[in-house]
């Protein structure tokens, strides 16, 4: 059982499951948010029985709120993992002469080469994200405050043209990231004959391009009902 955390493939195991765990969890937080899209075309945006609105709900009882722990748990370990997999990996490679030694890399596709540095922009805008949202909704409810009004807040973050462009910037990070990270994941597990891998490298940049598009939809969209609508309604 050490093994798993000392060999290079235990960490790597470690990783891959982690990721794995993280990419679920985008996937049902991209599905919630895309209801704000639905709200805006249904006619209840704002509403109390907006599906945005149940969705937030849905996310704010107990039941899941046990999993809060859970999730940061996830992203804990997988970046810490990343960290030491990194390091370890510069070291063997001869610190910064790795890519006069190593010609396979170059040959790697640009997200394999610079999965640390996608990771730690998806990082730095994360914790930027949650002091839009996050502080505002469950951390008000677990200090024993009242959420604020989702719609508000989305409202209040994308009416800014400029948070809308940093937030894409984020998304096309995390599509590189997934894109890379998806494919590598199922490979460390072991799924990875020739057929096989070439079918997830494509579900993974699938499963990252429609997470990106759904949540640059979000963020438009906000952005135009904050903005009032260009077209008269
Ligand atoms: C249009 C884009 C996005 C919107 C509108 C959005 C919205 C939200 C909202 C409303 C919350 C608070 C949920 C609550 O407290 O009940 C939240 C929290 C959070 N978001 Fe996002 N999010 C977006 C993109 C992302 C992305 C790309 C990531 C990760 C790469 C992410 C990671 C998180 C995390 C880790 C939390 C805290 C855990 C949670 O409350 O579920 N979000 N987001």
């Amino acid at each position: 059982m050490a093994n798993i955390f000392t060999t290079s493939i235990g960490k790597k195991l470690i990783m891959s499951i982690s990721g794995l765990f993280l990419i679920i969890f985008m996937l049902l937080h991209t599905t919630i948010n895309f209801f704000s899209v639905l709200d805006a075309f249904r006619g209840t945006w704002g509403a109390e029985d907006g599906w945005f609105q149940l969705g937030c709900d849905f996310m704010a009882l107990p039941v899941v709120n046990v999993m809060v722990p859970v999730l940061a748990a996830g992203f804990l370990i997988h970046i810490i993992y990343a960290l030491i997999l990194s390091i370890g990996n510069f070291k063997a490679r001869g610190g910064v002469k790795r890519y006069e030694v190593n010609s396979r890399a170059k040959a790697d596709s640009f997200a394999s080469q610079n999965m640390i540095w996608l990771g730690i922009i998806v990082l730095g805008f994360i914790a930027f994200h949650l002091t839009h949202f996050w502080a505002d909704m469950q951390l008000q409810e677990f200090t024993g405050g009242e959420a604020e009004n989702p719609y508000m807040l989305l409202e209040r973050t994308f009416g800014q043209w400029w948070v809308v462009a940093l937030y894409i910037i984020w998304f096309i990070a995390l599509y590189m990231h997934i894109g890379h990270g998806f494919w590598s994941a199922l490979q460390t597990i072991g799924w990875n004959n020739m057929i096989w891998l070439n079918r997830w490298k494509w579900i993974g940049r699938i499963i990252g391009m429609v997470i990106v598009l759904c949540l640059t939809t979000v963020a438009i969209v906000s952005y135009i009902q904050a903005n009032g609508c260009c077209c008269g309604c």
